[in-house]
């Protein structure tokens, strides 16, 4: 696969040495210090197999005591650290750049409690989303953050992106979600905020340095989080629409049609649907139409939610905003659509490089860019497709060509973010910044308040220890 050659210079770090693995090997057990090169391997390759990092052993704790200890080491030694939770992050911020110590948080997997009453789970940074999801479901709660890497994210990782996913619309992110937060600072430091009451006004609130500071500022080793309840009625409609202005026509009628119940208002165009057909053989409910919408309902009337979302079809396919439609409360019909829908991400992985985009853009231009990359790049991309979360003015945008070139690299980079800061977007909606971006993040945020984010860095991580090459630009 492609490894990228960005123009980045290894700091002035300790390199690991004999002494340093024997003194983690005493605070962990021997088959929790991985050296391996083969072990090692895969906590150096992102998902996506844009990065790879070259580090040679990776820690493995139990618990947060642990974590300080070995962040404490590190930090006394000038060891820099590469936190990594599922790795699935989408911006190489999940694995080393050089060698540094890759902290892998997985084991930190137990659920702490779960206060049935307000909805506040208290778990380790390493549970996996679905498997927390699956356990507050069978209690009438569910996760208030959905996204198709489910099955290997964690929370840890979930709180330190500020994950978004397919549902935020309905329940906010998860700066509001997370309610409290326990980090290792890189003097090792164990900070517990980690409350769990809504109303909590005293002084700064501290959690929101660590959620989305993508493992920059401190290590996330507990959450509590406010489950929402689990909706009682379920409902998924899968439309075929004409153009993207419909598309937008239909968001806005669906909010007014849907109100309170509406939780998920997804897009996708033909070429990112016929990828997951295509790449994957996975069924399409409906025929081919140059763009889909995703609706979700989350109400608690079964009767009437579905009533409610075939009302909205019949309208709109009498206005001519869809042109053909499914709407069904089955459980394995609802699982088909969501699929097709999920699989987007990695449908072309096997295809070629995929340059991927997450970028948000005011409504009105949503789309302008795709039809853009499309004419520019002509027939040096083998696939240009947008989709993404409408209700957000969240869109992905996927470039699929053969293989990795500088040359084909540099006719969509900057050009990319510079198209979207002119179209007053954001060069990160919900992915991060991680390796893939600090040179591009001028495009969205303006120098005083970068200086602002390196006085904290400096502050929190004097030595500049905590994932190293990522998030800030060199000055
Ligand atoms: P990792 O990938 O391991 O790490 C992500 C970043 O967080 C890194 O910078 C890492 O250093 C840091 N980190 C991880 N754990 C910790 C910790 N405990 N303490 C401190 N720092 C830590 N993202 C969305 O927002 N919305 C989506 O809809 C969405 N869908 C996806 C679908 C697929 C198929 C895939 C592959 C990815 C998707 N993502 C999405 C991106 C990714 O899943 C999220 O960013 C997720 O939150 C990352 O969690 P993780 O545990 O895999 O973290
Ligand atoms: C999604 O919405 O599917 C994810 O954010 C992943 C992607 O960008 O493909
Ligand atoms: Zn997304």
């Amino acid at each position: 696969f492609a490894i990228e050659k960005y123009n980045v210079k290894r700091k002035q770090f300790g390199t690991v040495q004999e002494s340093d693995i024997n003194y983690f090997k005493s605070i962990l057990s021997e088959e929790r210090v991985l050296t391996d090169e083969n072990d090692v391997l895969p906590f150096n390759i992102d998902w996506i197999k844009n990065c790879r990092g070259q580090s040679k052993v990776v820690l493995k704790p139990r618990n947060t005591e642990e974590v300080s200890k070995i962040i404490k080491y590190c930090n006394d030694k000038h060891l820099a650290v590469c936190p990594q939770g599922g790795n699935t992050g989408l911006v190489g911020g999940s694995v080393p750049v050089f060698d540094e110590v890759v902290l892998c948080l997985g084991l930190l997997n137990k659920i702490i409690s779960l206060d049935e009453i307000s909805g506040v789970l208290i778990c380790e940074a390493g549970c996996i989303l679905e498997s927390l999801d699956t356990y507050v479901r069978e209690r009438n709660l569910i996760m208030p953050l959905d996204l198709g890497a489910k099955g290997t994210c964690q929370i840890g990782g979930n709180a330190s992106t500020n994950a978004g996913g397919l549902r935020l619309l309905r329940y906010g992110n998860l700066h509001g979600s997370i309610l409290g937060i326990e980090a290792v600072k890189a003097d090792g430091t164990v900070i517990d905020c980690l409350t769990t009451m809504k109303k909590d006004n005293t002084g700064y609130h501290l959690k929101h340095l660590f959620i989305g500071s993508e493992g920059t500022l401190g290590i996330v080793t507990k959450v509590s989080i406010n489950c929402p309840v689990l909706p009682k009625a379920v409902t998924v409609g899968f439309f075929g629409v004409k153009d993207f202005q419909s598309v937008l026509k239909l968001y806005e009628s669906a909010k007014l049609s849907l109100g309170e119940i509406l939780s998920a208002f997804e897009m996708a165009d033909f070429n990112a649907i016929n990828s997951s057909v295509t790449n994957l053989n996975l069924p399409n409910p409906i025929d081919e139409y140059p763009f889909y919408v995703l609706v979700e309902t989350h109400g608690s009337d079964e009767g009437h939610d579905a009533e409610k979302l075939n009302r909205f079809l019949d309208k709109e396919m009498e206005s001519g905003l869809i042109i053909d439609g499914t709407v069904t409360s089955e459980p394995a019909k609802m699982q088909t659509i969501w699929n097709l829908r999920e699989s987007i991400a990695g449908s072309s992985l096997t295809r070629g490089y995929v340059f991927k985009y997450d970028v948000s853009i005011p409504l009105g231009n949503y789309y302008d860019l795709v039809p853009m990359l499309r004419k520019k790049l002509g027939n040096k991309a083998l696939d240009v497709y947008g989709y993404g979360h409408i209700g957000d003015s969240n869109i992905h945008i996927n470039i699929v060509v053969p293989e990795y070139t500088k040359e084909i690299g540099s006719q969509i980079e900057p050009y990319v973010f510079e198209e979207v800061s002119k179209l007053n977007g954001s060069i990160s909606a919900e992915h991060g910044v991680g390796f893939r971006k600090p040179q591009y993040i001028h495009y969205s945020k303006i120098e005083s308040a970068l200086d602002l984010m390196r006085e904290l860095k400096t502050l929190m991580d004097p030595k500049g220890i905590l994932n190293p090459y990522k998030v800030l630009p060199e000055k």
